[in-house]
């Protein structure tokens, strides 16, 4: 595409952001709906958070992803937050209305919808969640929304606690414990959905799962959010059992979508943002 004065610019700020997928992702997107848009990376410090948002409203940027450290702290800075952002106390997707900066969270929705475009459809299902991280506070809030029963396991077991607390008005029977061997064990065998929200398995851990395999079972549908590697011990082991599996990068892609749409107004060329991703990967050495 022509870059020209009509072109609007959409970015990612965090810290660091070298690495992120998401330039490309919206490029080849841009590129394929032949929107004049152009998607860059920037690289903010937490101390120019505010001026770097404040500088993207008075450039006319027409929207935003914040990463990390920023997620929580952008917040400050927005005319307006959705309420399911507000919930999660994170957003990761700003859209500039006619001056007006708001913001979103659509990691959530993204590992929800990413689950469905691969054949596992929440609804009256059991998901078991591991972790309650960021990005495990964000798909716990969809998923409370589109599952029969919600399990958070984490390490810190307060942690579980708390944000199972907090999704109580939802409709799911949610409740928290420890991720453990122990009650891995009790919870599995009945459980159809199973998220690693965890960073256990992420490069340069890749031998390492947070299952025991041995727990793992046919009538399993497992996602693994992280996606570097792209295939973690945990799908590797889920595979071998026989369960059907979802690699991180879906997460990854359909949190890409959601945001694109919010931007755009147009429907994502999925097919088009997973390749440009994928061969990114394969760029940066991410391997199977
Ligand atoms: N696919 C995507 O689009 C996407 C998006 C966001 C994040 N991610 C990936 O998701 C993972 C988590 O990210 P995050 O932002 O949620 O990180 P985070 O806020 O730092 O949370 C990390 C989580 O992992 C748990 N954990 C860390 N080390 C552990 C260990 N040795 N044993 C058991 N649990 C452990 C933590 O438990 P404690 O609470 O006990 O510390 C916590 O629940 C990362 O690998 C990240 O790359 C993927």
């Amino acid at each position: 595409m022509t870059v020209n004065g009509k072109t609007r610019v959409c970015a990612i700020i965090g810290d660091p952001v070298e690495h992120s997928l998401s330039p490309v992702m919206h490029n080849a997107a841009f590129k394929k709906l032949g929107l004049n848009l152009v998607y860059v990376a920037f690289t903010v410090t937490s101390t120019e958070l505010k001026t770097a948002v404040l500088g993207a409203k008075s450039l006319g940027l027409k929207g935003l992803n914040v990463t990390m450290p920023h997620k929580n702290a952008v917040m400050n800075y927005l005319d307006a937050v959705d309420s399911t952002a507000k919930s999660i106390g994170a957003v990761n997707t700003v859209l500039n209305n006619q001056g007006k900066l708001i913001g979103y969270n659509t990691d959530g929705s993204g590992a929800m919808i990413a689950l469905q475009e691969n054949g596992v459809d929440p609804e009256e299902k059991k998901l078991v969640l591991l972790g309650a991280g960021g990005a495990a506070k964000a798909i716990a809030y969809q998923a409370a929304q589109d599952v029969e029963e919600l399990v958070i396991l984490n390490r810190t077991p307060e942690k579980a606690k708390k944000l199972a607390e907090a999704l109580k008005s939802f409709g799911a029977k949610v409740k928290a414990g420890t991720l453990s061997s122990k009650v891995l064990e009790e919870e599995l065998p009945t459980t159809d959905i199973l998220v690693n929200a965890t960073s256990v398995g992420m490069h340069p851990d890749v031998d390492i799962s947070p299952v025991p395999s041995d727990l793992l079972h046919s009538d399993l549908s497992v996602m693994d959010i992280i996606y570097n590697p792209l295939e973690t011990k945990l799908l590797k082991d889920a595979k071998s059992a026989g369960a059907k599996v979802v690699s991180g990068i879906e997460m990854l892609l359909y949190q890409g979508a959601v945001a694109f749409e919010i931007w755009t107004n147009c429907p994502a060329p999925v097919e088009v943002m997973r390749e440009a991703a994928l061969n990114e990967l394969e760029k940066q050495g991410v391997c199977l």
